[in-house]
This record gives structure tokens, C-alpha cells and sequence, in this order.
């Protein structure tokens, strides 16, 4: 791993459209609200993740699918806009493009409700095509059916490939059938989903990620802290990394920027603890803006703060 310029990365994930609304506070039950304003903005936390790998440098193809309609057609040229190949997307024929509804509060807050449409339709026989051609490693997330997950994991095994895993959204998985990861990277609350513990602080997730390595045969364990920064966890041993101060506008996708900053620096010079640094840098600044992909920083500006000191 490492010493390479321009790493490809294979990520096989989810699509969205993000349907963002900006509110005061949240309604009561049995209450209409008015909201302050909304936007459409492009999510979906596989097409965020390769967005963000694809501008911090990476050679990305990405496998999922759209539906077939309007919101399938503007989610798969943005992706092609950005460079990615999204020759292996395919149209499902019967469920709508993935949706997620989310409520934005002016803390930055965000709750997200997500309608998997077509994301959840991903057929094995759609990844055959992705494993001829040749990569440096994959990213999936779990907004993609068990069995693809499985699938990949198995697949991508067999090649050698390292296994990067983004553990959202929070949900229970089979984490033994993956088999041996190179890093698994849940946030606090998909950490409690997967291990059965609290993850709360920086100590609480000491102990969740001794479970999480006691549950999975994950090699490095990442736990992202929000504010609190992340969470190393390899070989036995912890490493905290400090999150960058920065003003919080929309935590949207922060999870996913850091994920890929974590997966470009990593590939490129297998040094882990600094790969963590640069995602937390890539993280924070998508906090600083609103929307998923929209947010999401370039290389320059990933460098500049990973390099300011600031953390
Ligand atoms: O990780 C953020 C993403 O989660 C959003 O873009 C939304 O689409 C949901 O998938």
C-alpha cells in the first residue's frame, strides 16, 4: 500500500437525491410547521464518498443503481462531470432513484430520513463487469443490500484488494462474512448499532472498538467522533486524532469526506494515523458548508488545512 499518485478505488454504493429542508426546530406530533427554506442537493452516501475520492485525486469507477427517471439522470452526470466511471451504473426498471429527506436545524444538526429506491435493487451480476478491471482498492458503504456487501468483500478478497467499509447508515450487519478488512469506519452511532455498546466519548469508544475487533476481522478500526475527531484503534493499541475547530453550517457528508480523505491519503502512503488527519481535515470543512456534495473539499484545500496545524 502506498506511494502511488493516483490510486484507483472501486467504490460500490449508494446515489441520492437530497431533499434538504432548513427549520427553526423540528414540529411537534400533530403540528404543521413552516420551514425556512429547501434545496435539492446530490447525496447518497457511496456517490458522496467517490465525489469526494474522486476530488481529493483518486481514479474512481463507481457500480450502483438509479432508477429511470429525471432524478437517475442528473445523479449519474454529476458523477460524470466529476471525472468517475459511470459507465457500470445501471437503470432499474421499477424503483424511483434513491431519496433522502433532511431536516436541517440552524445548529447544523441534521436528521435524515432515506428512501433506498433503487439502491437496495443493486444485482451481484452488476459487479462482474468492476471486478475485470483493475483497482487499488474498494469502498462500500451500507446503504447497499447485505449480499452485495458480502459479495464485494468476497471478490475483492480473492484479488487482494484492501476493503474500505464506511459503516453508515447505522444498522446491524454480519460483520464475520466479511472477512478480513483492511478499515472498518463507523460514526458514534454506527458504532452502537455494530457493537452492542455506548459510544459516546472518547473513552466509550476505546471499549466499543476493542468489541468491534472482537466481532470483525477489521485490521484498522476508525471511529469518527464528530467534533471529537476519530478514534484509531490497530494492532492493539488507540491513537485519538483531534478534529480541526471549525463553524459548524451542515454536518451532511462530513462522515463521507472523511471517509474518502481517509481512503486517497492512505492509499497513497499507507500511513494510517496521517491518513486520519487529512480525513479529519477533509471532514471539517464539509461541515462548513451546507449539502452533501456540495460541501465536499477539493485536494488544495484539504492540504491546506491538514497542513495548518489547526486541530
Ligand atoms: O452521508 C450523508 C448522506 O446520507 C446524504 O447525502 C443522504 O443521501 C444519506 O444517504
Amino acid at each position: 500500500m502506498g506511494n502511488q499518485d493516483n490510486p484507483a478505488i472501486l467504490v460500490v454504493g449508494s446515489m441520492n437525491m437530497d431533499l434538504v429542508l432548513e427549520t427553526e426546530r423540528l414540529p411537534e406530533p400533530g403540528e404543521s410547521y413552516f420551514g425556512d427554506r429547501y434545496h435539492y442537493v446530490l447525496g447518497g452516501k457511496g456517490a458522496n464518498q467517490a465525489v469526494a475520492a474522486a476530488k481529493l485525486g483518486l481514479d474512481v469507477v463507481f457500480v450502483g443503481r438509479v432508477g429511470n427517471d429525471e432524478h437517475g439522470n442528473v445523479v449519474r452526470e454529476n458523477l460524470r462531470r466529476q471525472g468517475i466511471a459511470t459507465d457500470l451504473i445501471a437503470v432499474d426498471p421499477e424503483q424511483p432513484t434513491g431519496l433522502a429527506v433532511i431536516i436541517l436545524e440552524p445548529t447544523g444538526e441534521n436528521r435524515i430520513f432515506v428512501y433506498a429506491g433503487a439502491n437496495m435493487s443493486i444485482r451481484l451480476a452488476d459487479l462482474d463487469e468492476a471486478f475485470r478491471r483493475s483497482f487499488d482498492a474498494v469502498l462500500l458503504n451500507f446503504e447497499v443490500p447485505d449480499e452485495v456487501i458480502h459479495e464485494v468483500c468476497a471478490r475483492a478478497r480473492a484479488l487482494n484488494l484492501p476493503i474500505i467499509i464506511d459503516a453508515g447508515p447505522a444498522r446491524i450487519f454480519d460483520m464475520e462474512r466479511m472477512g478480513t478488512i483492511e478499515i472498518l469506519s463507523p460514526n458514534e452511532t454506527e458504532t452502537e448499532a455494530l457493537a452492542g455498546v455506548a459510544c459516546d466519548t472518547v473513552d466509550s469508544a476505546k471499549a466499543a472498538a476493542e468489541e468491534l475487533g472482537r466481532r470483525s476481522e477489521a485490521k484498522h478500526i476508525v471511529i469518527k467522533l464528530g467534533h471529537r475527531g476519530a478514534l484509531v484503534y490497530s494492532d492493539g493499541n488507540f491513537h485519538h486524532v483531534e478534529a480541526f475547530d471549525v463553524d459548524t453550517v451542515d454536518t451532511t457528508a462530513a462522515g463521507d469526506a472523511f471517509t474518502a480523505g481517509v481512503a486517497a491519503r492512505y492509499l497513497r502512503t499507507g500511513d494510517l494515523i496521517d491518513a486520519v488527519r487529512f480525513g479529519n481535515a477533509a471532514g471539517a470543512i464539509a461541515v462548513t458548508r451546507l449539502g452533501a456534495q456540495p460541501s465536499l473539499p477539493d485536494e488544495a484545500e484539504t492540504l491546506e488545512l491538514y497542513s495548518s496545524g489547526c486541530s
